[in-house]
């Protein structure tokens, strides 16, 4: 598997997040990095993280660091990989990092993920990663669970 680490969005990075941006075709499975970001200022359960590749930034992910307020999950929000560097392992890498990181939190017994419904790629990507389907359906996006 590829190797990426997670840093922090901080103002220095901030900019070359929002810059990244997944293929025209996907924009309807994730919301742009700038609205993730604003969505992370009123979200204290989460936290923002670049996903890097050596030196390089190449994708975002933004999940909870504690409880979700609302029914408390931790919750894996936001997920995307820049177009020029999908296909090369970096998605699963980042999943297993963000997995990894979040069961260090003794209050994450579950990690819940949803996806809009065309989105087969990321369905079979958390299925591998042995996220189950609940049968749920939030705001039109299927509801995916991991127990840990
Ligand atoms: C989903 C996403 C994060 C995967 O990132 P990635 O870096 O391409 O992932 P990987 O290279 O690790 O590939 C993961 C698997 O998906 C498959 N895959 C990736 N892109 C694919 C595509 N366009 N078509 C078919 N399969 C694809 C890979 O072949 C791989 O399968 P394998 O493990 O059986 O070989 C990326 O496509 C993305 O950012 N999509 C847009 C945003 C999005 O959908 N986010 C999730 C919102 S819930």
């Amino acid at each position: 598997m590829s190797s990426v680490i997670l840093k922090p969005i901080t103002d220095e990075n901030r900019e070359e997040c929002i810059q990244l941006k997944p293929k025209v075709s996907q924009e309807k499975y994730v919301a742009s990095n700038a609205d993730s970001l604003k969505k992370a200022e009123k979200e204290p359960s989460s936290r923002p993280y670049g996903i890097y590749a050596e030196d390089v930034m190449v994708g975002f992910a933004l999940f909870d660091e504690e409880p979700y307020p609302d029914d408390g999950y931790f919750w894996i929000c936001r997920f995307m990989i820049d177009e020029r560097y999908q296909c090369r392992g970096y998605g699963s890498a980042a999943l297993d990092e963000i997995l990894q990181h979040m069961k260090n939190f003794t209050a994450c017994t579950k990690i819940r993920i949803s996806h809009v419904p065309e989105n087969t790629v990321v369905n079979q990507l958390y299925k591998r990663f042995g996220f189950v389907e609940t049968g749920e359906v939030i705001h039109g996006e299927i509801v995916l669970d991991l127990m840990v």
